[in-house]
């Protein structure tokens, strides 16, 4: 047999066998397994591209003339009012999502249109209010890419943003003075995320489907 013949069988065989190998693999769970990881590294990915350009948006248009969403119930009614001036008088544009009076409504009505606008990325920052500030809160959290934070005083108003990156701030209308609000206002739309280790945490915040592969 020529030395070449040889070699060439050779190689025939070992590719067989690796064909054979490769068959294998792609009907075996690890296969299987793999493919579903790296679909669910792709859509953490993606998700996280998103967090990224909101976080772009928010630094270029506060340059520009940004556009305010703002949403509450009855509860939330009068600050929401006093909000919208000072934002006005401020120079922001406003998207008032309602409620318009003082009359009894249903928060999350008002809520979620608001809290959808802001998964779609149609505003990088939005505010919302309740009496309490809890069931505004808890409705927007229902969305994704959605970080509502309920808070009481400015500096958890800046924290929101610099750690969690806080894309909406909930307010608790009959609680609080409508000056300390219209600080906390300010204090949220002024505060940029800090990044580094809260990237991580804040990439964590996924609902809990996404985790139940891992
Ligand atoms: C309305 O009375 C009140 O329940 C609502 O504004 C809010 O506090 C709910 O969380």
């Amino acid at each position: 047999m020529h030395q070449n013949e040889k070699v060439i069988n050779k190689k025939t065989v070992d590719n067989l066998i690796l064909y054979r190998k490769s068959i294998d693999y792609l009907k075996s769970v690890e296969f299987f397994k793999a493919v579903k990881s790296f679909r669910n590294s792709l859509i953490k990915r993606l998700r996280t591209m998103k967090i990224c350009n909101f976080a772009h948006r928010n630094i270029n248009s506060r340059k520009m003339e940004q556009i305010i969403p703002i949403a509450s119930d009855h509860g939330g009614f009068e600050m929401k009012q006093f909000l919208i001036e000072k934002l006005e008088e401020a120079g922001y544009k406003v998207k008032d999502y309602g409620t318009h009076s003082n009359e009894s409504v249903d928060y999350p009505d008002m809520i979620h249109p608001l809290a959808s606008a802001i998964e779609k990325g149609e505003y990088p920052l939005g505010i919302i209010l309740c009496g309490s500030g809890n069931g505004a809160q808890m409705t927007a959290n229902h969305h994704h890419h959605v970080r509502a934070a309920l808070c009481w005083n400015v500096e958890l108003a800046k924290l929101a943003r610099q750690h969690n990156d806080a894309n909406i701030l909930a307010l608790p209308g009959r609680f609080i003075p409508n000056e300390l609000a219209w600080e906390m206002v300010q204090a949220f739309l002024h505060t940029d995320f800090e990044g580094g280790r809260h990237t991580r945490r804040v990439e964590k915040i996924e609902p809990v489907e996404n985790h139940d592969d891992e």
